[in-house]
């Protein structure tokens, strides 16, 4: 089979950039062959940028025969209709999260899916986010003894790329289906999943601190998981300046992990109880690992590190504290 996968980019936002940087990075088997965005300029740059050809229809870049895979980076409310579109034209699919809004449409897209043999993956990049993987490590290894709680933390200033534009489309909840727990919340989400096993139900607070975003901006909630263990997941789109917060800590019988915001590990038990720094990530470099994983999928057939039906726990978990919110009770998660 040949070696590189010609992949479309679909939707030249702002997260194309990351994946873009990513790949000229570290994906070198992933040849960026078409640029599609309804908006002509942004398709024009990323193609300019990487010699892919530009198209503003996905009709007329599908029937173009230039690629064979898609990286879907569109808002909420239209994955389920692209990726559908992609899937039945035979693309091997990588859908940004969350998979859709959902549940009912999740569904959709993973029947679609099953009735091709092209890999279907979502785009959730926690699964791949180096610090996430080091304290998965050292928890099977016993570093910190039986795990007790953790703490998820993702307060955030609204960085300009994601909510410069005149009107984002995360500010409607119609487009993004909720607000910041449905969207980047995700990413906090996974990882305390892969520490914790599966999250069985949850009890929430929202709020909208955030001027404009008709979609939650904070919530604060409670998280059990199947393990036993109940979490604390925090998460803020803040209107005003921030102090440092770790952004995870994972405590247990004998220490504790935390992972602060400039991608450091620390490790604290009864030898070292002021820390010592066991591993330096970066953020950024989860994407690579992303984007390497749906390119080996493609062209070597490797299982991906997690399935598309696994990022159903994401939605399912935002969709209980939403529900969460009005009832004032625990909502199970499944
Ligand atoms: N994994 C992460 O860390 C991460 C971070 C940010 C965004 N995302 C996800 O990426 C997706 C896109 O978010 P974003 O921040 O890049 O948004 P964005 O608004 O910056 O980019 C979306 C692009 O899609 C284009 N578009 C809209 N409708 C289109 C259509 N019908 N066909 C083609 N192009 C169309 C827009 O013109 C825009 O350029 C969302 O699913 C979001 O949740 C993931």
């Amino acid at each position: 089979m040949d070696d590189t996968l010609r992949m479309a980019m679909v939707g030249c936002g702002a997260i194309a950039q990351w994946h873009l940087h990513a790949i000229e990075a570290a994906v070198p088997e992933i040849s960026v062959a078409a640029a599609v965005d309804v908006d002509p300029a942004r398709a024009a740059a990323l193609a300019a940028r990487t010699g892919a050809r530009a198209f503003t229809d996905l009709d007329e870049a599908l029937a173009s025969g230039t690629f064979d895979a898609v990286d879907l980076m569109l808002p909420h409310h239209l994955h389920e209709s692209v990726a559908i579109r992609c899937l039945d034209a035979g693309m091997h699919v990588l859908l940004e999260k969350p998979m859709a809004p959902t549940v009912e449409a999740c569904e959709r897209i993973l029947a679609a899916a099953r009735s091709t043999a092209g890999v279907f993956m979502v785009a959730e990049n926690a699964q791949y986010w180096p610090e996430v993987l080091l304290v998965r490590d050292l928890l099977e290894q016993g570093a910190i003894g039986e795990v007790i709680t953790a703490r998820a933390c993702s307060f955030v200033p609204p960085l300009e790329e994601f909510f410069g534009a005149e009107q984002p489309w995360r500010f409607s909840k119609a487009a993004a289906g909720g607000g910041v727990v449905i969207d980047a919340g995700s990413h906090w989400i996974r990882p305390l999943r892969m520490w914790l096993g599966e999250m069985t139900e949850t009890v929430a607070a929202l709020g909208h601190p955030f001027p404009g975003m008709e979609g939650e901006s904070l919530c604060r909630a409670l998280c059990r998981f199947e393990r036993g263990a109940v979490a604390v997941f925090d998460v803020m789109l803040a209107p005003g300046p921030l102090g440092p917060d770790p952004l995870f800590r994972v405590t247990g019988s004998e220490g504790e992990l935390v992972i602060e915001g400039i991608g450091r590990v620390k490790h604290f038990d009864g030898a070292e109880p002021r820390g010592i720094v066991v591993g330096q990530g970066n953020y950024l470099q989860s994407y690579e690992g992303e984007l390497a994983d749906f390119a080996s999928a493609v062209l070597h057939g490797t299982p991906p590190a997690a399935g598309p039906e696994v990022a159903l726990g994401e939605l399912r978990a935002a969709l209980a504290m939403y529900r969460s919110h009005e009832t004032k009770r625990w909502e199970s998660v499944w």
